[in-house]
């Protein structure tokens, strides 16, 4: 069994792509001392985003570092970890963040990576499965709840080990749209809970299997 452990409180990184809504739950947690947590950097692979005005708004520094702009994915992952050690990042959030993380940046940050995924892993997941796609698959296959998973990042998309999930009902009046929006109130809830978690030291890892240790 192999213990989580993390400074306190932790120098955050969250890793964006688009509107932010999971980087505002963070930081609603935050604000109200239900995370323990300082927000280090904002790093996002694209300007112009939500994620970006939530982060200015509070003067937390961006670093936008688009994969596009490297040479190759080593070079990207050097610009990562360059950035992830001048602001002193303990654990980074991936939070409706596209890319997929370099290797080197999973080694060094091993069990210190987090994401959000708005499907139950395993189902509905892996490369390509993000947003609208998702829940379009869930309601296309006929299940009849979906939720969110957040999971520890490996070396694959959306495979690490599972820390928290949440279900939905899913109606058969679903939209992709309406689902996506049910899924996102539970990401919300779940996603600060299991930072804060990891941040108060109940997280540990017995092979692929998190434990949760009581207060
Ligand atoms: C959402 O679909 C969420 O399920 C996934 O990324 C998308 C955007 O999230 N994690 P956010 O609003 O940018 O946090």
């Amino acid at each position: 069994m192999t213990a989580l452990t993390v400074p306190r409180p932790m120098r955050l990184a969250v890793f964006a792509s688009g509107g932010g809504s999971n980087l505002g739950a963070i930081q609603d947690a935050i604000d109200a001392d239900r995370l323990d947590a300082v927000e280090a950097v904002v790093v996002t692979d694209r300007r112009g985003i939500g994620a970006i005005e939530r982060a200015e708004a509070r003067g937390v520094p961006v670093e936008t570092i688009a994969p596009a702009s490297y040479a190759d994915e080593g070079a990207f992952a050097a610009a990562l970890l360059d950035v992830l050690a001048r602001y002193e990042v303990d654990v980074i959030a991936l939070a409706g963040y596209l890319k997929k993380i370099p290797s080197p940046v999973v080694q060094a940050y091993a069990h210190r990576i987090l994401n959000v995924h708005p499907s139950l892993l395993p189902a509905f997941g892996g490369a390509g499965m993000y947003g609208e796609r998702v829940h379009r698959a869930v309601l296309a296959y006929g299940a009849q709840f979906s939720g969110a998973t957040v999971h520890l990042v490996d070396d694959e998309f959306d495979s690490g080990p599972v820390v928290l999930q949440q279900t939905v009902p899913v109606y058969e009046e679903d939209s992709p749209a309406s689902l996506a929006a049910r899924v996102l109130e539970v990401e919300h809830e779940i996603y600060p809970l299991a930072l804060s978690l990891l941040a108060e030291g109940r997280l540990s890892l017995d092979g692929r299997l998190v434990r949760i240790s009581s207060q």
